[in-house]
């Protein structure tokens, strides 16, 4: 398997897949662009497993030893030791693939890098790396640790051995790896678009109300949570990236057509949970009323 793992990116997922491999014992580095989002992120992961052993869902004696092997990294060069990194950075291509190039002259030349996006082509990340064999796609769900599925992305180029060993990770974690082929939104975000963007069809066409819709879906077909609570616990700014990358695509099929409700929200940074208001408005991260 994998003894030491480096996650760039600390934000909702970064933190999310951090907490989640150094609780199966792996020990784990955290890297951010924003050093203090670093800080809060360990800070985020402590008050989950203390108040998972105020539940007892967790021993106490086994919190300091989770704790003690989730370590920040305050360069990207502290992570050279790894023999897996996972990018866990913003949507974006160019992005992905220039932190994996800088990653590939930092790291041993066996080293896995994974990629947790939720839409980019895994083969087009890799086809910036010198070693496209080693890049694969590692699609967690937000929340992490709740969140039992990840997508394990085979890219065009990546080899067999490096998918074997995301998978024995995963499920030494205890989720459920799903091998799923380099295809636009891999199978979740694919499926996902019947769900999400004809939502948003059906706001913008004024069939009915974001609550309206959120709870149709859940207390009809059952559905854990509505399209919008999910846009808003995702992060718009997320969904939208990947509506338009799953449309990008699939040359421009009017089938997955993003909508102006989501590209508006996000110009005007209402993101949903993170920031305050998205679909909803939320306070102390409680929903409070739809703007
Ligand atoms: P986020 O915005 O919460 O966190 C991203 C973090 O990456 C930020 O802290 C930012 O400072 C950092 N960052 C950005 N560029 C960087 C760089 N070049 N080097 C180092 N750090 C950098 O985003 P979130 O939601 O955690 O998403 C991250 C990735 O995971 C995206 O690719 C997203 O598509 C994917 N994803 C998100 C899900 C979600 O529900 N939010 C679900 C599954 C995948």
């Amino acid at each position: 398997m994998f003894s030491r793992i480096g996650i760039i990116g600390a934000g909702a997922m970064g933190r999310g897949i951090a907490q989640l491999f150094a609780s199966a014992g792996q020990q784990v580095w955290l890297y951010d662009a924003r050093p203090e989002t670093i800080d809060q992120a360990l800070q985020f992961n402590r008050e989950l497993l203390e108040r998972s052993v105020a539940k007892g869902r967790l021993g106490a004696d086994e919190l300091p030893a989770i704790l003690e092997r989730m370590q920040p990294a305050h360069q990207l060069a502290e992570l050279s030791g790894c023999d897996l990194l996972i990018e866990a950075i913003v949507e974006n291509l160019e992005a992905k693939q220039s932190l994996f190039v800088e990653l590939e002259g930092l790291v041993a030349a066996d080293a896995v890098l994974a990629t947790n996006t939720s839409s980019l082509s895994v083969t087009r990340i890799a086809s910036a790396c010198a070693r496209p064999e080693r890049v694969a796609g590692y699609h967690f769900f937000n929340p992490v640790t709740l969140m039992k599925l990840v997508e394990v992305v085979r890219g065009e180029r990546t080899a067999p051995s490096v998918i074997e060993r995301l998978v024995q990770l995963a499920e030494h974690a205890g989720h459920f790896p799903a091998i799923t082929p380099d295809t636009p939104g891999f199978l979740v975000n694919h499926a996902g678009r019947a769900y999400g963007t004809e939502a948003q069809r059906i706001l913008s066409e004024g069939i009915a109300t974001p609550e309206q819709i959120d709870r149709i879906l859940r207390d009809g077909p059952g559905f854990r949570m509505g399209p919008f609570e999910l846009f808003d616990l995702t992060g718009l700014d997320i969904s939208h990236a990947v509506m338009e990358s799953v449309h990008d695509q699939f040359y421009y099929d009017p089938r997955y057509t993003p909508s102006y409700l989501a590209a508006q929200r996000v110009a005007a940074g209402l993101l949903g949970r993170k920031t305050g208001q998205g679909f909803y408005r939320y306070e102390d991260g409680q929903q409070i009323r739809t703007p």
